[in-house]
């Protein structure tokens, strides 16, 4: 089966990590190891400067037509003054939107050479592979009312709403049931059941929706002990689903306990398709478009090959190519090579630092 791509490598870095994976693509089609049709767009700022809007209808067309997209990053001090509807991010979000993409999946792995620059001791961290599945489309930061009301007493009051639908939880338990079944099969639910409505009606249909899947062992944990379990031993955990904004928190708490931002990949994914069964899916690094470095071929391009490797496991079903994709970055951080950002200042024993194009080379080597 071929697998059609979208690369959309935006502005600032983007392009740069994104020739490091379209090269190893290239490879593996050379080679047989899966059949890959890529086809590139503009998006950002790049879109902007040539088209006048951050995505175009027609590259709309192209990632609805995909079965993955590959984001790079947008933005940059370059597009500052442009009108808030065409600003690069703008781009980014008309794409999760009309993609659908309601699942944000945010691994926190850490590699053992790398164990040390996380926040916390080594054998907390090391060898920690732990998948935060975050409701991306609804809960607190999109329900209705949400607004600052004078109450004409010299008091404001500030209103945000929290609302989920059925619908909504079991779209999302359902995913992260489904990845489970490609790990650990071991899926804890988060929520806030003793002080909200939304927590219990989570609970409840998480419990229901992990029914369906009796080679999945489902627990629940209120959101505030997780996080605290998520520092004291994150190995405990395999999948982790909870709702928009205790998403946001307990994934960039996870984030810092391993290590870098040019190393964390993310995957966001969107209803199956009714015919073959496939998810919408757009995966793209955790980092931005990194205009301090931009064009210097200093930038960590391992977040966008992560995020490629995550789109061969959870798009394509490439497991094993999958595994050998991170096995190969496990190995070149093993040899000691390392771009500028995972160098500790003043160099380190044994390690060699290498640009973008040399950490690309070398991972595909392997
Ligand atoms: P950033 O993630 O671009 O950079 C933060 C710091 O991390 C910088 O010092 C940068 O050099 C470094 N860094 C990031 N990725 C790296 C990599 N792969 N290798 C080595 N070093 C790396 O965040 P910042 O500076 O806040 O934003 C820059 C621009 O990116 C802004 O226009 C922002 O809006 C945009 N942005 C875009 C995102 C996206 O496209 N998904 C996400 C976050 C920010
Ligand atoms: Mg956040």
């Amino acid at each position: 089966m071929t697998h059609k791509l979208l690369l959309l490598a935006g502005d600032g870095i983007g392009p740069e990590i994104m020739a490091e994976v379209k090269a190893l693509i290239d490879w593996m089609n050379a080679e047989g190891i899966g059949s890959f049709e890529c086809e590139d767009g503009l998006v950002g700022g790049a879109a902007y400067d040539a088209e006048g809007v951050a995505v175009s209808d027609a590259t709309m067309d192209k990632a609805l037509a995909s079965d993955a997209v590959l984001f790079g990053a947008v933005g940059g001090p370059k597009w500052d003054g442009v009108p808030y509807e065409v600003r690069p991010e703008a781009g980014l979000l008309r794409l999760r939107k009309d993609l659908g993409l309601f699942a944000n999946l945010r691994p926190a792995i850490c590699y053992p050479a790398l164990a040390d620059a996380s926040s916390l001791k080594r054998d907390v961290v090391e060898g920690l592979d732990v998948l935060i599945v975050r409701e991306l489309t609804g809960g607190v930061y999109f329900g209705e009312p949400k607004e600052i009301k004078d109450l004409g007493n010299g008091q404001k009051r500030a209103i945000d709403t929290q609302i989920y639908d059925t619908y909504e939880i079991e779209r999302i338990v359902r995913v992260a049931c489904d990845l489970a079944r490609t790990r650990q099969k071991r899926v804890t639910s988060m929520e806030k059941r003793n002080v909200m409505k939304s927590g219990l009606l989570w609970n409840e249909v998480a419990t229901r929706i992990a029914g369906e899947y009796p080679d999945i062992t489902l627990d629940h944990v209120l959101a505030d002990a997780g996080g605290m379990q998520l520092v004291r031993w994150p190995k405990q955990f395999d999948v982790i689903v909870t709702d928009n904004l205790f998403g946001d928190m307990l994934s960039d708490v996870a984030a810092m306990l391993t290590g870098s931002l040019g190393m964390l990949p993310s995957a966001s994914l969107g209803a199956p398709d009714q015919a073959t069964g496939r998810r919408k899916a757009m995966y793209e690094p955790v980092h931005g478009s990194a205009p301090d470095i931009a064009g210097t071929e200093v930038a960590n391009p391992i977040a966008m090959f992560a995020s490629f490797g995550m789109a061969l496991r959870y798009s394509f079903g490439m497991i094993s190519e999958a595994d050998k994709l991170d096995q190969a970055i496990a190995d070149v951080l093993d040899e000691g090579l390392r771009t500028r950002d995972i160098l500790p200042r003043g160099g380190g024993n044994g390690l060699t630092e290498v640009g973008t194009k040399g950490m690309g080379q070398a991972i595909r080597e392997r």
